[in-house]
């Protein structure tokens, strides 16, 4: 009955599991807000075509996307990093192509979170390949604390310390994206030690 045990486990860490509120709902939006007017005036009058990574940047891509004034498209692109866990991999892998070409496209590449930048990076060096007019990025949260690749956002949301955040389309686990706001997450011992394997 080793499966049971492990399921036990599993519940047992989940309760040892918390979330503290980081960035509020509303601090959120009103944010997104000002971010989608600086877009619009760098580019008046352009199409934009947003293009946001699986599954962590839908929910600000689709926010974003509804406060940007005038013509908008999207798209969405599917990349494998990180594991199970809160650390990365560090290698970066297409899961999911776009449906569409960005060759001549204004381009704004929509992340949730800028962390080790080994994901942009990756990204960035696709898209240039594919000759789009303009390329920019916009990422929700960033951590400059973690940086490994030399990269940067042309918009962000908001920069956070180096803590583990979850909420506004960010999982641990494929949990609490759906939180309406950032939060950081603290893990019960147990769960921290076996992380550490
Ligand atoms: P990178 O390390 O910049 O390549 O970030 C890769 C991906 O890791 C991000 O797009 C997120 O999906 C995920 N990630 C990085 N930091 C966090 C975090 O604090 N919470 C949840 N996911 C994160
Ligand atoms: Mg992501």
């Amino acid at each position: 009955m080793a499966e049971a045990r492990a399921a036990k486990q599993k519940v047992r860490q989940r309760k040892k599991e918390s979330v503290r509120v980081l960035i509020t709902a509303g601090r959120i939006q009103r944010r997104i807000h000002a971010l989608a007017k600086e877009i619009r005036r760098d580019f008046p009058g352009e199409r934009l075509h947003l293009v946001s990574v699986l599954k962590g940047g839908v929910f600000f891509l689709t926010d974003l996307a509804r406060s940007i004034p005038g013509e908008v498209s999207f798209d969405f692109i599917a990349v494998a990093s990180y594991g199970q866990n809160t650390h990365s991999s560090g290698q970066v892998r297409l899961t999911r192509d776009l449906d569409s070409s960005i060759e001549g496209r204004t381009v704004i590449v929509v992340e949730d979170i800028l962390d080790t930048g080994m994901t942009l990076q990756y990204l960035l060096r696709l898209f240039q390949q594919r000759k789009p007019k303009h390329l920019r990025v916009a990422v929700l949260l960033d951590k400059p604390e973690r940086r490994i690749a030399a990269v940067r956002a042309d918009y962000v949301g908001f920069t956070i310390p180096n803590e583990f955040v979850v909420g506004y389309g960010l999982d641990y686990s494929e949990r609490y994206r759906n939180l309406s706001y950032v939060g950081i997450l603290t893990l019960g011992s147990a769960a921290k030690a076996e992380n550490k394997e």
